[in-house]
């Protein structure tokens, strides 16, 4: 597999019904001809992921909403118009041109603008819908860089579309617009503040009655290493204690951390998320990646404030660390 930078040679092995990897602002997708059953079959298999999980349709603008979903509701437009091209996912009520298969046999959908060029020109070249799920296998952690994709399924894709590091680095927040009042399912690139803001009322962050969106699923995104949440003050003394046990340590070093007792444990591999919840959402699954490809046995990291960003950033790190 070549990765290529070309949208066309993509959107042509997407109208031959194939499965190809493409960069978002979040994260790449492994993506497949939303309304080509067969394809989206495949998409499953290949992505190891149970068929009742349903998959995100990205769209090429705000104005095809109306031909994925009905009985659209007042705040689904004025979000969309706020915030596409970008990190949020709509669930709405799905139209008749979306197979069951896509949408996991639910009568919501999931729809999302993408905020990056090669993606919008890979669905304007394309014309219709492209279900995608993050282009990595089931519960692993989500890809960043064409590398990560080629590394994880560059055997069973037909196309990879190279569009270099993803901007976000966390996935879109999912805002469910199907209930009577709007609830997030999971947090994301955008704050759940800005929504809030936008809408004019609080939302309530709630996970799925059922484990169909990973939130329930005690472990997801998670690297071979063991990952460990403690607390800034704890992280040298945890390190210092893992080091001693033998374990080969890596620490996720965030902006509130402080590194001058960590730059002490000469055994402890520091990976810097940067100087902001910005930067280290945009680094977090790359240095989680790194910590596997160095052996690394234990990544400690330590929880952001849950507020903006840092609400996406503590709950991957939590799935990160749940019981596998
Ligand atoms: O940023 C993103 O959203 C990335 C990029 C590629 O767009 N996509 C992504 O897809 O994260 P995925 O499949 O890895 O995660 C989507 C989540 C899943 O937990 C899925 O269960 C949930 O969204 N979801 C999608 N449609 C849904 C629906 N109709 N009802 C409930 N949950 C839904
Ligand atoms: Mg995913």
């Amino acid at each position: 597999m070549i990765p290529t930078t070309d949208p066309e040679t993509v959107a042509l092995k997407l109208r031959e019904g194939g499965l190809v990897a493409f960069p978002t602002e979040t994260v790449y997708g492994l993506g497949a001809d939303a309304e080509n059953e067969r394809a989206i079959a495949r998409l499953f298999s290949v992505k190891g992921r149970p068929r009742n999980h349903p998959l995100i349709v990205h769209l090429a603008a705000a104005s095809e909403l109306s031909r994925w979903a009905v009985r659209i509701p007042e705040a689904a437009y004025r979000l969309a118009e706020a915030c596409w091209p970008g990190p949020l996912t709509l669930l709405l009520e799905k139209s008749s041109r979306v197979p069951d298969a896509t949408t996991g046999g639910l009568a919501s959908v999931g729809l999302r603008v993408p905020a990056h060029p090669l993606a919008l020109e890979l669905l304007r070249r394309f014309g219709g819908g492209i279900a995608a799920p993050s282009a990595n296998r089931f519960g692993r952690v989500s890809p960043t860089r064409a590398e990560h994709v080629l590394s994880d399924l560059g055997d069973d894709i037909d196309a990879l579309l190279d569009g270099g590091e993803c901007a976000v680095g966390v996935e879109s927040t999912i805002v469910d617009l199907t209930r009577p009042a709007p609830v997030v399912l999971r947090p994301g690139g955008i704050s759940i503040e800005r929504i809030e803001s936008l809408l004019g009322m609080s939302v309530e962050r709630v996970l799925p009655a059922d484990a169909r969106a990973p939130g329930l699923l005690a472990s997801h995104y998670a690297p071979d290493a063991r990952v460990e949440v403690v607390a800034p003050s704890a992280l040298a003394q945890r390190a210092a204690e893992l080091t001693s046990q033998g374990e080969r340590v890596a620490v996720l070093l965030s902006h509130h951390d402080d590194r001058s007792a960590l730059d002490l444990l000469k055994e402890v591999t520091l990976l810097d998320l940067g100087p902001s919840d910005e930067s280290a959402a945009q680094r977090l699954y790359g240095a989680l990646r790194l910590a596997d490809a160095e052996h690394h046995t234990v990544v400690l990291a330590s929880p952001p404030a849950a507020a903006g960003l840092g609400e996406a950033l503590a709950d991957r790190l939590r799935k990160a660390a749940g019981p596998r």
